[in-house]
């Protein structure tokens, strides 16, 4: 079918429409329409090209990822050779660059430089002939480069036609392909879901991306490009300064860094370096330093080459972010929770500003993936304030006596065995209340306001009476004297007495609280008090089995293995008889109410309690709960009845609301409670 003269007009006009847009959001990043405007407009292209295929162009839009794969790139020799830059790594060097240059430029007292963001991607020269995109290269060995044209077009902010005024016939432009980081953190984590290979960094994916015989496989790649020279032109003329070489570049469609800044002399250029190295982390992209070029393009000219770099401009870099090192052991570290940290120890090195000589590696899981041994060579990355990671083993590197790391059977802190479920990355010390490291985060918690709420015991005392070894676990509390605790430093008599008395105070406690309080993993307020409900007293507790743990309401395999674990841990048996022994700590607490939960006006109903109440605590209601039959959970499912909110509730709030539970405020609770108490 022959193309109508509609249909032809219609097709221009959106082409000249769809590269207006393209325009305004990639050059110009200033978008007129919204993105689904555009994609309409897009549509509506393909649709009109579908029907009449000798409708179709090359240079339209919609051909961006037009070729077959191939099954090698063709060469391309460039006009003009693609150079590289002299690096600076220090303020003194760059001193001595901008000397040289005055020097050469004889009499020049102050020089003007554009001072642009390095890019860490892929350098490139594209070539446009009557303003069309006809070639595009990689730099090669810098004279010649691989043809990557097609590769080049499915880049969306390539312009395929330049726009605007004074478009040399010919024009060899230069830039830089890179994937800024959002798209490179999105790619990943799809490519993590999909089971595929992850990009090491944004470099390594921008090369990469470019490099795909298949260009359908670029097309799919979030790549962008800024371009930043002139490498050859003829027919036209260019602005005489780089600063406005890059305006024109823009105006013609031809994406630049905004970051780019005229400045005056070497304190322009060191205050360029140090503003945008304090924002570095913020941009969305990488860049591993910043150039200084001699603004006045005739003053470049007369300046010339030396060997392969321009002696008019510097790339004044960064500290490396990436460096190689070597790892000499493996230790593992326990944190509060017990949970065993292996730690690469690294021949120290210098990186991202500071010396480095520590990695974590998080868990097990990231020593396999990664297949970190001692004795590997290893790429370390340290990017602002982060903690310092281990990229990937060089491989090539590996000594032949390498030794592979094995998680520890005992906790190196307190000798406890260490155990690893089968299905959790992390490994845990079961040396609970015993092992130091946990020490002093399981008194925290001990003394907490919803535990044994032991006023006056704060963090930076547990960590005096610690540090003294005065205190090793809960029980040794409450040997603790006015005399012993005056003795320390900021102690008074009279906070060491008052100190003293809340410890007596917090004696006389409930079976709940006592349970919270010895922290053992998994265990909240809700399942503490469930497991008193249920045993009723400690002594049944401690010689139940994980089964007998587990017929408990609400308390499934995990927590009742956790459960069962704790209890059967000798240290913590220890502390929890020196704790109930009335010569010693001497805890107690009455008797518990059972409540058989078939009885009462709430049985059979589970509750939440999230937020916080105003005219109760979280114990009273749970025990107006309780006590009425009701159960107690931690947490929201559809199995739950009721979600009581105080306020600042939070995520279980909104799940309850997400799954049509049913919300209560606190005065709904409070007249549901009267109203069961009458009947
Ligand atoms: S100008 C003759 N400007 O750095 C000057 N290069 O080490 C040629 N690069 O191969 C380069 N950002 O890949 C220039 N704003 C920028 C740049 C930049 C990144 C890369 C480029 C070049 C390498 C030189």
């Amino acid at each position: 079918m022959t193309a109508p003269a509609e249909a032809r007009e219609r097709a221009a006009q959106l082409r000249a429409e769809i590269e207006h847009h393209n325009y305004r959001y990639y050059a110009l990043d200033d978008p007129e329409v919204s993105d689904a405007e555009y994609d309409r407009l897009m549509r509506e292209l393909q649709a009109l090209e579908q029907r009449f295929p000798e409708l179709v162009d090359p240079r339209s839009p919609t051909q961006r990822v037009g070729g077959a794969p191939v099954a090698e790139f063709g060469e391309v020799e460039h006009r003009m050779p693609m150079l590289s830059l002299e690096n600076a790594f220090t303020e003194e060097e760059v001193r001595a660059f901008d000397r040289r240059v005055r020097e050469r430029l004889a009499g020049s007292k102050t020089v003007d430089y554009a001072a642009e963001p390095k890019l860490d991607g892929l350098a490139v020269s594209l070539t446009y002939e009557a303003g069309e995109f006809v070639r595009g290269a990689t730099r090669g060995d810098g004279t010649r480069g691989e043809d990557v044209s097609a590769n080049l077009r499915a880049i969306r902010a390539v312009p395929l036609r330049l726009r605007g005024e004074g478009i040399p016939r010919l024009l060899e432009v230069r830039g830089e392909v890179f994937m800024p980081l959002e798209g490179f953190k999105r790619f990943n984590a799809e490519a993590l879901a999909r089971g595929q290979k992850v990009l090491i960094n944004p470099r390594n994916a921008a090369a990469g991306s470019l490099r795909q015989l298949d260009p359908r496989l670029t097309a799919q790649r979030p790549l962008d490009i800024f371009f930043y020279a002139v490498g050859f032109s003829e027919g036209g003329s260019l602005p005489h300064r780089q600063h406005e070489l890059l305006q024109t570049l823009r105006r013609w469609g031809l994406k630049t860094s905004g970051e780019a800044r005229l400045v005056h002399g070497v304190e322009g250029c060191l205050e360029y370096y140090a503003d945008i190295g304090a924002r570095r982390e913020r941009l969305a992209y990488q860049i591993d330093g910043v150039v200084y070029k001699v603004d006045d393009i005739g003053a470049q000219r007369r300046l010339g080459f030396i060997s392969r770099a321009p002696r008019w401009a510097v790339a004044h870099k960064f500290p490396a972010q990436e460096e190689t090192t070597v790892v000499r052991d493996v230790e593992f570290n326990v944190g509060r929770t017990g949970a065993l940290t292996p730690v690469a120890k690294l021949e120290p090195v210098f990186v991202g500003g500071v010396t480095v000589s520590n990695a974590t590696l998080h868990n097990m899981d990231e020593v396999e993936r990664k297949d970190v041994r001692i004795g590997d060579t290893v790429v370390i990355r340290r990017a602002g304030d982060v903690i310092p990671e281990i990229v990937k083993v060089v491989l090539e590197r590996r000594p032949d006596n390498a030794v592979q790391v094995q998680l520890p059977k005992r906790c190196p802190i307190c000798n406890s065995a260490v155990e690893r479920l089968s299905d959790q990355a992390v490994a845990r010390c079961t040396g609970g209340l015993f092992c130091p490291a946990q020490r002093k985060e399981a008194l925290r918690h001990f003394a907490s306001r919803h535990a044994m709420d032991i006023e006056g015991l704060g963090t930076k005392l547990i960590d005096q009476l610690v540090d003294a070894a005065i205190v090793r676990t809960p029980a040794d509390i409450y040997g603790l004297t006015v005399a012993q605790l005056a003795a320390l430093e900021r102690m008074g008599e009279k906070s060491a007495a008052n100190l003293v008395q809340a410890l007596e105070r917090s004696r006389r406690t409930t079976l709940p609280r006592f349970l919270l309080a010895l922290g053992i993993p998994d265990v909240g307020e809700a399942t503490a008090g469930a497991l008193a409900q249920h045993f009723g007293a400690l002594e049944p507790l401690l010689e139940a089995s994980a089964e007998q743990i587990e017929a408990v309401p609400d308390i499934g395999p995990i927590i009742a293995a956790s459960v069962y674990r704790f209890f059967h841990e000798p240290h913590n048996r220890q502390v929890i008889e020196a704790l109930v022994d009335p010569a010693r700590g001497g805890i107690h607490w009455p008797a518990v109410a059972r409540v058989r939960s078939s009885a009462g006006p709430f049985a059979g109903k589970t509750f939440v309690l999230t937020g916080t109440l105003e005219h109760m605590t979280r114990e009273e209601a749970q025990e107006l709960i309780v006590s009425r039959g009701g159960k107690m959970s931690g947490s929201v499912s559809k199995k739950t009845d009721y979600v009581v909110a105080g306020a600042e509730a939070g995520s279980k709030l909104k799940k309850a609301s997400d799954l049509g539970v049913a919300i209560l405020d606190e005065s709904q609770f409070q007249k549901m409670v009267d109203s069961a108490a009458d009947s």
